[in-house]
């Protein structure tokens, strides 16, 4: 076969599964995009003629400016950690993160609904895996006191989760996940991609929310949901922020982002940290559209403002999803290999600035694609 029927053989066996994906231009009242504070219509750059234009390389030749020593500082107060490194997405900070800090023959346990970037980030550094059940305390226990009887000198343990995962709408038991790793030598990662800006004191995040900073090596957040910025950070202690500096490839060997998209993050951290009012409005709002989908008999995953309806099998899904766009809300299916086969889903993103009674009518013709 050539290439170019292997490739076509592909795209029809995806088609065969109703899985073909393709792009589609924004349309209609939006509830797809990860915007939970309702920045993304408003945000913009900042005009800031002061700013350099030139240093396109990475950060460790011309590419890092003062101002990103200024933003990272600004990060790190904001979460109570001792350094922020900002890199060029969450996914690069995931993988990047993971691939430098786990060696082959250390051990990392990973929540089995974690994003593909974490996954990902264990298969370029290839230490020993274990996936556990999704929020399962007693598995994850399970894994870690097998591994802590055997545990060669000189190799860790990682154990890898999200605050709020991005397909289910559901928290890591993160207490628990740090008292578990507190009693087997673990160390303790979160992707607080989801929860950046919309939870916790000033909206920093789950790990400061349950009081566990001191307990977690590395936390991970990201510009590009609620905080409306392209680029993301990890914060850590001053040591990790050294060590990847010098070893993390997604910080080395990329381009850095320009000076003017740090001087946006220098306005929009304390814009975030300020807006109580939306991040009432967010979960107030989710609370309504849950009820209001309660009232059909509906009950989604997960419990706050991530809401997944879950469909079952993939055409199914597509067909609610066209006919509510059909009918002005851009909600979108999610298909394997995004979720477990037979779990597709609608997920509804709810946004700080919507309007409770159109997120009513929502739940009205969710019901109604449902059981037409
Ligand atoms: C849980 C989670 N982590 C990381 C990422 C990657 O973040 P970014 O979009 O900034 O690359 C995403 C985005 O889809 C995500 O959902």
């Amino acid at each position: 076969m050539t290439l170019a029927g292997r490739w076509t053989a592909a795209l029809d066996d995806l088609r065969g599964k109703g899985r073909y994906r393709a792009f589609r231009a924004p349309a209609g009242i939006d509830f797809t995009s990860n915007d939970y504070l309702g920045y993304g219509p408003q945000c913009q750059p900042a005009v800031t003629p002061d700013l350099p234009r030139s240093g396109m390389s990475s950060r460790l030749l011309r590419g890092h400016h003062a101002v990103w020593d200024e933003v990272e500082t600004m990060a790190a107060a904001w979460h109570g950690a001792e350094s922020a490194l900002m890199m060029t997405s969450g996914y690069a900070v995931n993988e990047g993160l993971i691939s430098a800090v786990a060696e082959p023959g250390d051990w990392v346990a990973v929540d089995e609904r974690s994003h593909a970037c974490i996954i990902d980030g264990l298969r370029v550094a290839r230490p020993r895996k274990f996936l556990f059940r999704h929020n399962d305390l007693n598995h994850l226990e399970d894994g870690l006191r097998a591994e802590a009887a055997k545990r060669p000198e000189g190799r860790e343990l990682f154990v890898v989760t999200e605050s709020l995962f991005s397909m289910d709408g559901d928290a890591a038991p993160l207490r628990e996940t740090a008292d578990l790793c507190d009693r087997y030598d673990a160390h303790l990662i979160v992707d607080e991609a989801h929860t950046t800006g919309c939870v916790g004191p000033r909206g920093s995040g789950t790990v400061d929310a349950a009081g566990v900073r001191g307990r977690v090596l590395a936390t991970a957040h990201t510009g590009g949901k609620a905080l409306g910025l392209p680029g993301a950070y990890v914060c850590g202690s001053k040591l990790l922020k050294e060590f990847l500096t010098n070893t993390c490839r997604h910080l080395i060997f990329t381009t850095a982002l320009p000076a003017a998209v740090g001087a946006w993050w220098r306005e929009q951290i304390p814009r975030v940290q300020a807006d109580d009012a939306a991040r009432r409005r967010l979960h107030e709002n989710a609370a309504g559209f849950r009820a209001g989908l309660a009232r059909h008999g509906i009950t989604p995953g997960g419990r706050d403002y991530v809401v997944p309806v879950i469909v079952g099998q993939d055409e199914p899904s597509v067909r609610a999803a066209t006919e509510l766009q059909a009918r002005g809300y851009d909600v979108r299916a999610i298909r394997p290999p995004t979720v477990p086969a037979g779990t597709c889903r609608l997920r509804v993103s709810v946004h700080a600035d919507h309007d409770p009674a159109v997120l009513s009518q929502l739940a009205d013709a969710i019901a109604g694609v449902l059981r037409p």
